[in-house]
Formats: C-alpha cells, sequence, structure tokens
C-alpha cells in the first residue's frame, strides 16, 4: 500500500526520504516520487516503478534542500504511471500533496472544481485535495487544510508543502495511519514507523481527524474542530536491526528463522506454571466480562483470520467459550449481532487493516467490548481497542506474514489456557499443557535446524502449478495457511482443504500430476487422515506429508515427508506450519519470483 515519507530539520532531505522510501517498499507500491523545498520553490521529481528508479532520476540534483515529501503509491485511482505518481501539485504549482487513503467524495469534488475553472493533470482522487486547498486557500495553511478536509470523505493519511509556507510542512489523518518522529531541530512524518527509524525512536502518533503543522523546531497538532492537542511523544521500542535483514536473502527467510526467539518473547513473564495459567496484563480489566463471555466473535483478515481460526478450536476445546471466527470485511458489512456477553476479538499484526479497524468501529457503534491481538505497539487498532494483547514479534517487513503467525497461534493459546482455567480447566491439566507451551519454541528451533532439507523438496514441488493442502482439525487452518504462503509468494494455484472434504470435490483434481500437502501429525484423528492419504494414493497423485517422527504408516503412502516433533495437538499448528513456510519461500526462490515484495500485494491493507 502507499507509504508516507516527509522531513524537515538541518539534514539535506534526499537521502532521508531515499531511505524512507527504500524501507517502506515491503508495503508494496508501484511508482514513487517526491517533493522537496528548494529556495523557496518546489521541485517535484516522481517516476513509475521503483524507488531506485527514482534514485537515479534525483542523483545529479546537488539538492540543498532541507525540507520535503515523498511517496510510494500503490495505484487506486489510475493506473501505474508518472503522471498519477504523488506528489500531485495544484494550477499554479505552488502546493504539493502526498496522499494514502482513497478520497470517496472525488468525482463530486472535481466537478466543482473543474467549474472554478481547474485543470487536472491526473486520474487520480489524490489530485483533488490538492486544488480544494488552492480553491480555499485564505492566508493560513493550516487553518485552510482543517476546512478543506471537512468537505472530503474518505480515508487520508497528507503531507502537505507550500512556496507559501516554504518552512513548513502540514500533515492530517483520517483512517489511514500517519506519525511524526521527533529529533533535535528535526521533524519527520511517516504512515510506517520503519520509514524513520534510523533517525528517531521518539514518535507522536496522529489520531483521526488531527491536523499537524510541523517546523525545524515545533510541532502543533489540532483537532477537527481545530482546537489545540496537546500530544503525548512515545518511544518505542524496535531498533533499526530489527528492520535489517541481517545477512539473510530475504526478509521473509529471516523471520522464518526468527520464529524460536519471536515465540519466547511472547511468551515471556506471561506462563504461571504454579497456577497452570498465563497472565495476560493487557485483558486484566476485562476478567469478569471473559469470564461471563456466553460467546467469543473473532475477526480478521489473510493470515491473521487463519490464526483465529487455530483459536476457535483453542478456546471451545480448552474454555467452552463458543466462538465464531468471520472475516473482517464481512463482519463490518453485514450488520453482525452483537449481545450483551459478546466479547469481540480482532487479530492484525500491523493494527492497520482496513477492514479489520472497520469490525472494530462497527462493533464500538454496537456497544461490544473489542479486544485485539496486535503486533505493531501504538498501531491504530491497537490504540482504539478496549484492551488486548501485543504478540512481541518484532517487525514484519516480509509480505507473506510468518513469524506473526505463529505468534498470534501462541497467544491465542495462553488466551485459552486462561479462559479454561477461569472455567472448568483443572489444575493438572492446566500445569501440563503451559508446561508444553514453554517447549514450543524449541520444538519450532528443532524444525528450523533441519531447514536446508526443504530445499530439495521445494525442487519437487516448483514446477507444479497447484497443489492442494490437506490438514484436520487444528490442523486445517494450516493446511490454509500453506497453501496460501504458497499462492502468495510463487504464485502457484494452492487450496487449503479440511482433509475430508476432499471427496466432495477436490478428489476430481487428483492425478500423477497433482501434488497434495497433507499435514498428517498424530492426533485423535490420525486414522482418518491415514485413509485419506491412501485415498490420494490409489488416484497415483503425488504426496507430501508432514509427520511426526517415526511415523512409519504415513511416510509409507508418501512421496516426500518432512518430519517434526510432537507436541500437544493444540500446539501442533505452530510447529507444522514453519516447514509450509519454508517450502513456500524456497519453490518461490526457484521460481525466480519476488519473494518479500509479491506482485500486487501489500503488507497491510490500509484501504478497503
Ligand atoms: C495483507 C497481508 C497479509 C496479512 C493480511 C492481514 O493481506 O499481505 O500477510 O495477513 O493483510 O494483515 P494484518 O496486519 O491485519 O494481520
Amino acid at each position: 500500500m502507499c507509504g508516507i515519507v516527509g522531513y524537515i530539520g538541518n539534514r539535506v532531505a534526499i537521502p532521508v526520504l531515499l531511505d524512507g522510501l527504500h524501507r517502506l517498499e515491503y508495503r508494496g507500491y508501484d511508482s514513487a516520487g517526491m517533493a522537496l523545498i528548494e529556495n523557496g520553490d518546489i521541485v517535484i521529481k516522481k517516476t513509475k516503478g521503483k524507488v531506485s528508479e527514482l534514485q537515479r532520476m534525483v542523483k545529479n540534483l546537488r539538492s540543498d534542500a532541507r525540507l520535503g515529501i515523498a511517496h510510494t503509491r500503490w495505484a487506486t485511482h489510475g493506473e501505474p504511471s508518472s503522471r498519477n505518481a504523488h506528489p500531485h501539485t495544484d494550477s499554479r504549482g505552488d502546493l504539493a500533496i502526498v496522499h494514502n487513503g482513497i478520497i470517496e467524495n472525488y468525482n463530486a469534488l472535481k466537478t466543482y472544481l473543474i467549474d472554478k475553472g481547474h485543470s487536472f493533470k491526473s486520474e487520480t482522487d489524490t489530485e483533488v485535495l490538492v486544488h480544494l486547498i488552492e480553491e480555499h486557500y485564505n492566508g493560513s495553511l493550516l487553518e485552510t487544510l482543517s476546512q478543506c478536509l471537512v468537505e472530503v470523505q474518505g480515508t487520508y493519511g497528507i503531507a502537505l508543502v507550500s512556496k507559501k509556507e516554504p518552512d513548513r510542512i502540514f500533515a492530517a489523518r483520517r483512517g489511514s495511519p500517519l506519525l511524526i518522529g521527533k529529533g533535535k531541530g528535526e521533524y519527520f512524518v511517516a504512515s510506517d514507523v520503519s520509514a524513520i527509524l534510523r533517525y528517531t525512536n521518539e514518535i507522536i502518533y496522529l489520531e483521526d481527524g488531527e491536523i499537524a503543522e510541523l517546523s525545524k523546531e515545533d510541532l502543533s497538532v489540532k483537532s477537527a474542530s481545530y482546537e489545540d492537542v496537546p500530544k503525548k511523544v512515545q518511544q518505542i521500542s524496535w531498533n533499526l536491526d530489527m528492520i535489517e535483514k541481517d545477512g539473510h536473502a530475504h526478509f521473509m527467510l529471516k523471520e522464518i528463522h526468527e520464529q524460536t526467539t519471536s515465540l519466547q518473547n511472547a511468551i515471556r513473564g506471561r506462563l504461571n506454571f504454579e497456577e497452570g495459567t498465563a497472565r495476560l496484563d493487557g485483558l486484566l480489566k476485562f476478567m469478569d466480562e471473559l469470564e461471563n463471555a456466553h460467546r467469543i466473535i473473532i475477526t480478521a483478515c489473510g493470515t491473521s483470520w487463519h490464526a483465529a481460526l487455530i483459536g476457535e478450536y483453542l478456546i471451545e476445546e480448552l474454555a467452552g467459550i463458543p466462538v465464531e471466527v468471520e472475516y473482517a470485511s464481512e463482519f463490518r458489512y453485514r450488520s453482525p449481532i452483537i449481545n450483551k456477553n459478546d466479547i469481540v476479538f480482532l487479530i492484525s499484526q500491523s493494527g492497520e487493516t482496513a477492514d479489520t479497524l472497520g469490525a472494530l468501529r462497527e462493533t464500538k457503534r454496537k456497544g461490544g467490548i473489542v479486544l485485539g491481538v496486535c503486533n505493531v505497539v501504538g498501531s491504530t487498532i491497537a490504540r482504539e481497542s478496549d484492551g488486548g494483547v501485543y504478540i512481541h514479534a518484532g517487525p514484519e517487513i516480509g509480505v507473506a506474514s510468518t513469524k506473526a503467525f505463529t505468534s498470534q497461534v501462541l497467544v491465542l493459546s495462553m488466551i485459552a489456557i486462561m479462559l479454561g482455567r477461569m472455567k472448568n480447566l483443572s489444575l493438572d491439566r492446566g500445569r501440563q499443557i503451559v508446561r508444553a507451551l514453554a517447549e514450543v519454541p524449541q520444538l519450532v528451533q528443532k524444525v528450523l535446524a533441519g531447514a536446508d532439507t526443504i530445499v530439495a523438496i521445494a525442487e519437487e514441488l516448483y514446477r507444479s502449478n497447484n497443489a492442494l493442502y490437506l490438514g484436520r482439525g487444528y490442523n486445517f487452518p494450516v493446511a490454509l495457511e500453506g497453501a496460501l504462503k504458497l499462492k502468495e509468494i510463487s504464485y502457484v494455484h494452492a487450496e487449503g482443504y479440511p482433509a475430508a472434504e476432499m471427496k466432495h470435490g477436490p478428489i476430481a483434481l487428483i492425478d500423477e500430476n497433482m501434488f497434495t500437502v497433507v499435514i498428517a501429525t498424530k492426533d485423535a484423528i490420525y486414522d482418518k487422515i491415514l485413509s485419506n492419504v491412501a485415498e490420494i494414493r490409489a488416484r497415483k497423485g503425488r504426496i507430501l506429508s508432514v509427520v511426526n517422527r517415526g511415523d512409519k504408516r504415513i511416510k509409507e503412502l508418501s512421496d516426500v515427508v518432512i518430519e517434526v516433533p510432537e507436541t500437544l495437538t493444540f500446539f501442533s499448528p505452530i510447529i507444522n506450519v514453519v516447514p509450509l513456510q519454508l517450502l513456500a519461500y524456497h519453490v518461490a526462490v526457484k521460481r525466480g519470483c519476488n519473494v518479500d515484495q509479491p506482485r500486487n500485494l501489500a503488507k497491510s491493507v490500509t484501504v478497503e
């Protein structure tokens, strides 16, 4: 999705802006641009394609500008082109704007502005904003911006510069993340903290409706009703090392290998071995409501939705509370019923996904309690939730989510244990489960130690154009996640199914060219999955099975097996998904795909 970075201070702006844009590349984009204030004038450079292209364009600029804004665009209105790339300017070239989000009433605004004599240079919705500001300019940009935004429907994160007030950057947000970084005699504005982390970890989060005016030394923030808003500076704990590849070929591979640590970080200080439970401070305020919950609804998108499905199995089995899982995009628009004793959990790595945020706000409108399970501290969902749990996975840069998924499942496991112990789960069983959970990071480490064997297995799969992923029970969502990983980054068509459903359709696809990945670790329905594997074998399908060490029965029926250590069934998804992440990764590499920035995908989807 689109990215914004802006700088005002004593440094030369171009390298700061380019570095910021490079760090935003992971979010997915198709064009890039920047606007600099140079000797009171605006200099614009923009291009279709990569940030490196923009870098080439500005190489010989010899700019001394100390103020600028920059953008990576992910096309919504108008094809990717340098004309549609941001920044956009007004008729006179006095203003330049970059924008994330979507202006929903841009057609009406455009007609109004054309009537007033404005001519448009691009097909974007964004351009109407800058013409609107030009039209209404009253001598104060902050005030004009505030007045104009009242007329705007839709979502935005904006940064604006002007010849009229050449020592300022203006910023505003509604429904699209935007934050301000504070340095010494300098300020930054960005849509994502990773863009500015190199320079500062002192962050000021803008809330929806707020607009900001930044100079070298000062920041002033106004509310939607144009009143001063005192803002707090927050220190964030992420550092630069955490957002660099650290010798790995790709962020995705680095993040897969970080899972032992990220899982340990999610567990740290939260397990109570004595009481056989978990302590999650962000939920303490809601213990009564949780204990008396008649139903839990979990809503999320993408990989987080798969984690939610495992959460459903966990909470229903350990705590006996009915759980419903729903795509956030569906939930928010179908008038969901939220009863008094319902609790809604939202799962989001980024904490910024537009549909999940929409589900949050819909729940709150209906008076429901919203609890977030997020990774990014200070993200919108984290801040707007009534309470919640951070997964502490550290920054996840690869578009395909890996370590966030395993940490989400681990946090959901702790929530389920905690709820279970508040209800019917016995002390003995609680202790046993907690002990097993504490061992999960080490078991994941064992899988990672054998990571090299998956390179050869990928050789088997990478020429296939289709793959079926099957699993049952707790590992049905793992089948969905394994298939999603493969299709996201290698563009191999893959589908996940509950193994028993195979006979109701997908079995028609099985022949000697069809590759089926079966998650077949030991659990109560192991024998059932064994029959499913036999059915594929009988039809000459090619089978890759994920099995527990020492398994002979499935091995005999499979072409290839990946062995993983055994754990309690509840936690097997965390272990079993790791080889599937590695498999997708190596297949994508062999197919020559851009693993960290797969085509058309974005890390956090901040538009509907
Ligand atoms: C995008 C990403 C996925 C992610 C989904 C939900 O589609 O490409 O990897 O699972 O958004 O993101 P969230 O940040 O809400 O977990």
